[in-house]
């Protein structure tokens, strides 16, 4: 067992878990990576780490300055986590209509929350047509940026430190699964787990199958390519995404509805005992029906993102 003298010396290097009742002895076999044991719970943990670290070394972020981001929930909880920590402020702009609990859980780390609506902007750019959830909590990032010197945005839509977190996660997963893996299927929010984990493993394998996954309800879908928000700013959009469709890097892209999301959610508790969040169902609901297809002796890795204690008030599908 291991002993550390720092709580950041536990992010990364999660378990995994042979899924042992969802897919049959006929299936292929299905690896889920249990993010969700991360200090802070959530895959985030390791962005914020390699975000912070890389902008300290850069001399971008120094001491007595502001951590400022944009996040509907994970990186708004790691960033409060680490950045309290490591003795910086943290504020943290939210979209309205997220859960209380997310909110009490950056507050108890010490970050401060801000909750905007499109209409608090004081920017020209607030009329942003059909905005994506984040645009205006960018918007606003990008505002307090430009009038503060001392704040530091660690914007992890495009933050290349996103990536490189999980090229690290993406290696875990190789020698876990002693570099046999034919498939991996992840959810993308900002891209960077899917892309930081696709660059490691197609480095080594280069016949895996890569999956990307989102929810059947996104506005401004993957699955026909990129498209950009209407309206929004290269400062607030694209980012990782764009990098990721342009990568070649994914073979697919499918989307998940928030109801079939839920129901494997259920089932990765009640059949296997994993306590994880709805990306985590939508994940391994698309592994599975892959391991039907694969079949016997091939073997699919997945992530667990986040816990299910994120969404206990309320089941929600989007990343
Ligand atoms: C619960 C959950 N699952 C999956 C993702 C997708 O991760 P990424 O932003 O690396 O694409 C996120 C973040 O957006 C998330 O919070």
């Amino acid at each position: 067992m291991r002993v550390v003298d720092d709580i950041l010396k536990l992010i990364g290097n999660t378990p995994m878990v042979r899924l042992k009742n969802i897919p049959k002895s006929t299936d292929a076999s299905v690896y889920v990576k249990l993010e969700y044991l991360n200090p802070s719970g959530s895959l985030k943990d390791r962005i914020a780490l390699e975000m912070i670290r890389t902008a300290e070394e850069e001399g971008k972020l120094k001491p007595g300055y502001t951590i400022i981001e944009a996040s509907t929930g994970n990186t708004g909880i790691a960033l409060s986590f680490v950045g309290s920590h490591l003795g910086y402020k943290v504020v943290i702009y939210m979209p309205e209509g997220m859960t209380q609990d997310r909110i009490n859980i950056m507050k108890s780390y010490g970050a401060e929350v801000y909750l905007i609506k499109p209409e608090d902007l004081k920017s020209s750019e607030k009329s942003v047509a059909g905005a994506e959830i984040e645009i205006p909590t960018r918007m606003m990032c990008l505002e307090r940026e430009r009038s503060d010197p001392k704040v530091w945005w660690a914007r992890q839509f495009k933050n290349p430190a996103n990536t490189k977190a999980h090229i690290k996660t993406g290696k875990e997963i190789l020698q876990q699964l002693d570099g046999e893996v034919d498939a991996f299927a992840a959810s993308i929010g900002t891209g960077g787990t899917l892309l930081g984990i696709s660059k490691a493993l197609k480095d080594e394998l280069p016949n895996i199958k890569i999956i990307g996954i989102e929810p059947a309800s996104a506005k401004y879908s993957l699955v026909s390519g990129f498209k950009k928000v209407p309206g929004a700013s290269e400062e607030v959009s694209g980012g990782i995404v764009a990098e990721l469709i342009d990568s070649g890097l994914v073979d697919e892209f499918v989307s998940v509805t928030n109801d079939d999301a839920i129901d494997m959610t259920n089932r990765l508790l009640f059949e296997e005992g994993l306590f994880a969040g709805v990306s985590g169902g939508a994940n391994v609901l698309v592994a599975y029906k892959l391991s039907k297809k694969l079949g016997k002796n091939k073997r699919i890795a997945t992530v667990l993102p986040d816990s299910r204690d994120r969404y206990l008030t309320e089941m929600r599908y989007t990343t």
